[in-house]
């Protein structure tokens, strides 16, 4: 009889002893996946001390191979329960327990499992004997799987999979979804499996129907961000319809109207509209699978689907011929025009339109920026080029409401309700209509994990100059109810969006140059160190004067870290300005409201608040009154407490010593800050930074990496002195435990000092709108 004091020291042993005899390059970091005690080839382990109940331990690894299925991964076929203390291991067929496999389970694995009732296992091992030991080798080396089900629950996770073991060849989505039922009969993976015939059943689905609300998640990567597709969830789809009705009540006594969604994709802003107002329904979208499902879903009812019909020529490169909104083609599409033409008919526009922003850097990291530029080319952007000046062009959302606009909307009881980010509105100005309502939703919902604000905006086609709109925010909130969960909307109140004029750059961007300036400095990173100068056009200063560089870039937080810096010499793409001593310190609110995002996560703020200058009339006259002084010095405390003042010291290849000024540390004689907050009159929480501040510097001396040259920022002791390594295990550890202790506090205690004190005023002048 063995004697393990705990499972996990069972579970070690067994692996050290069996895993060499089964594949030497094993390790068990690659067997220890998805919160399993161990999946080996075709099996999966779950260790005991004692297995008092077979059938809850036997639930409890049927659970981890839901999750398997779930997450598009191969479903061992061999359960193997090993119960350490008494040497024995209870052999089951996951194959047997297919239907618990294929159910969907809430909560913890090894909770509520009492009352299952499993079968016997196939196969009860003595672990002493050495004809066991050989038995449990042999097992391990087995490589077969129980072949699954695809259904809704797991489709995702076997495209996500398909598409990955695919990265390197071009396959499309009809590779992976395709079916004999439409025109077009590519036969896809799915229902004819090829790479995944060990895995699962080919799915007896005629057509894609059933994956409806998922037609987006399976995309391949690229085609997701091509065509920005961001679906609806049906409680936010449900509570816009009160919106549309609204819109409808308007229509003059007599007309006809239509309602007209050019990028319906499946149909889920339809999907609950009666009979009566589908019968005034146009509806089209440009992905071929997506078109299809629309029309089992809702082509016998609507009034029109572009093109009608599927012909031999509708399929073409996974898109759909004559469906897409941005050609001329589509613009003077005759089935559409019959409606804009007609004076007795009321056009209203019912859309939520792809998202996808090209010059975004997530969009450019991922390569994608060129190919994603395809609707770039279109007829409408370029018609729209020609009225349209600026960042607003980089959108392809704003390409459909501009052209909404443009090419349907005729009489003032027209109307659009229309789903987006609401900068179109807010910052760019892309309109400016009559707002008759709207609702702000969490953006996380449309299949993103972001939390962030959608505004869904019913606007009259009347021309109106308005400064303040005020939307009713809805959340969705999963209730658990036993072993189900259900969605409702969360009402969280009105939330006001309000426009913006004035930027930073324009207005508080200092852009003179120094008194004494060499235009010989160099560039730094987002890091804060030296990097090469890649531009020929620019021409880094220097000057003994410079204080360093702020970057307070964009109105919007897409991005953050890359919209904000604070550097010690130019960064590399200029997007900033240089700080002088005499008036730095007035500078500095446009670095702290850079932050707001990082530090405000709650949904409603992303997207809905951004950076203004509107304020710069009120605050240059504060400023100049002495007014915001003790303020400027909070912030100051701030920005030198602040992980993102990326300011270091070194010496550049120019041979200059680059100073960080924006530091409490003055080993190396007085910095800027140093001398400015000596004059501090501070509270009681403000002595606590300092204290806190205190803490680190005195355990960063401490360090071997420290070098007394420097005075180290808050940035250079994270990147230089708080070092790591990998222990055993893998996992990464610290090397200076107070040292990293006291920076973790710190960056605490500086977060909610910002939203205290700093929050507040940022607002107060504007510079948060
Ligand atoms: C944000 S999704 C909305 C889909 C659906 N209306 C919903 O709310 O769930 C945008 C849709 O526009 C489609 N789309 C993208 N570019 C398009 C274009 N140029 N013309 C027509 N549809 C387009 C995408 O395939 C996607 O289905």
């Amino acid at each position: 009889m063995s004697n393990f004091a705990n499972e996990k020291q069972g579970q070690d042993q067994f692996y050290l002893q069996y895993l060499p005899m089964v594949d030497k390059t094993l390790t068990t970091s690659q067997i220890l996946n998805d919160y399993t005690d161990g999946v080996v080839n075709g099996n999966i382990l779950e260790f005991k001390l004692q297995i008092s109940n077979l059938n809850s331990t036997l639930l409890q690894a049927i659970k981890y191979l839901s999750v398997m299925r779930i997450k598009g991964k191969p479903v061992p076929k061999n359960i193997l329960l090993v119960s350490l203390n008494d040497d024995k291991c209870y052999v089951y067929d996951s194959s047997n327990y297919l239907s618990d496999i294929e159910k969907v389970y809430i909560g913890g694995a090894s909770t509520n499992n009492s009352s299952f009732v499993g079968g016997t296992p196939i196969q009860i091992i003595d672990m002493t004997s050495m004809a066991g030991q050989a038995q449990i080798i042999n097992l391990l080396k087995q490589n077969n799987y129980t072949k699954i089900n695809i259904d809704v629950n797991c489709i995702v996770g076997w495209a996500e999979y398909f598409y990955r073991i695919n990265k390197s060849v071009k396959v499309r989505k009809e590779d992976f979804i395709g079916d004999a039922s439409g025109l077009h009969k590519t036969v896809g993976e799915i229902r004819q499996p090829n790479l995944f015939k060990d895995y699962i059943y080919p799915y007896s689905g005629a057509n894609n129907e059933e994956f409806g609300y998922l037609m987006d998640k399976l995309n391949d990567n690229l085609t997701k961000k091509n065509l920005g597709t961001f679906y609806t969830p049906e409680l936010y789809a449900e509570k816009s319809l009160e919106l549309l009705r609204e819109a409808i009540k308007r229509v003059p006594k007599g007309n006809d109207y239509i309602i007209l969604d050019r990028c319906a994709g499946t149909g889920n802003l339809e999907l609950l509209l009666t009979d009566e107002e589908l019968e005034h329904t146009i509806v089209s979208t440009l992905e071929y699978y997506e078109y299809r499902v629309l029309v089992e879903r809702i082509g016998h009812k609507v009034r029109h689907i572009i093109p009608p019909i599927e012909t031999t020529n509708t399929f073409n490169k996974g898109l759909v011929n004559g469906a897409d909104a941005l050609t001329q083609e589509y613009v003077e599409n005759p089935i559409i025009q019959q409606y804009v033409q007609n004076e007795k008919c009321t056009i209203i526009l019912f859309e939520n339109p792809p998202y996808a922003e090209t010059t975004s850097l997530e969009h450019q990291r991922a390569g994608k920026g060129k190919v994603s530029s395809v609707w770039k080319q279109s007829y409408v952007v370029h018609e729209m080029k020609k009225c349209v000046k600026g960042t607003a062009l980089n959108d392809l959302g704003n390409v459909f409401i501009w052209s909404a606009f443009k090419y349907y909307l005729r009489h003032d009881t027209d109307s659009y309700v229309v789903y987006s980010p609401v900068k179109y509105w807010k910052v760019q100005k892309l309109i400016d209509k009559k707002f008759m309502g709207g609702f702000a939703f969490n953006r996380k919902h449309f299949h993103t994990n972001i939390d962030a604000c959608v505004s869904c905006i019913y606007w009259s086609n009347e021309n109106d100059k308005i400064n303040n709109l005020m939307l009713d925010a809805y959340d969705i909130k999963f209730v658990k109810n036993g072993n189900t969960k259900t969605e409702t909307l969360d009402y969280e109140g009105k939330i006001d969006v309000r426009r913006i004029t004035e930027i930073f750059s324009k207005k508080y961007y200092d852009k003179r140059a120094f008194a004494k300036s060499f235009n010989n400095g160099i560039v730094t990173g987002l890091d804060g160190t030296e990097r090469p100068n890649k531009s020929k056009k620019l021409k880094p200063l220097y000057s003994a004067d410079m204080v360093g560089y702020m970057v307070a870039h964009a109105a919007g937080f897409d991005n953050p870290d890359a919209k904000s810096s604070l550097l010690v010499a130019c960064r590399y793409d200029e997007h900033g300005f240089y700080l002088h001593k005499d008036n730095y310190l007035e500078k500095l609110p446009m670095f702290a409201a850079s932050r707001y995002v990082t530090y405000n996560r709650h949904w409603t703020e992303r997207a809905r608040i951004m950076k203004s200058a509107d304020g710069y009339v009120k605050y240059g006259k504060d400023v100049a009154s002495g007014k915001c002084t003790t303020f400027l010095l909070k912030c100051l405390l701030f920005t030198v407490l602040e992980t993102q003042n990326h300011c270091r010291e070194f010496v550049g290849s120019d041979g200059r010593t680059y100073r960080n000024e924006f530091t409490l540390d003055t080993t190396n004689g007085a910095t800027l800050a140093a001398k400015d907050l000596a004059g501090m009159k501070m509270n009681n929480e403000e002595k606590v930074l300092v204290n806190l501040w205190n803490g680190v510097i005195s355990e960063a001396k401490k360090t071997k990496e420290y070098d007394s040259k420097w005075n180290y920022g808050i940035y250079q002791i994270i990147n230089e002195l708080d070092t790591t390594y990998i222990d055993p295990n893998g996992d990464t550890q610290y090397n200076y435990t107070q040292l990293h202790t006291n920076l973790t506090t710190l960056k605490q205690k500086v977060k909610e000092y910002y939203i205290k004190e700093i929050v507040p005023f940022l607002f107060h002048y504007e510079f948060l709108k």
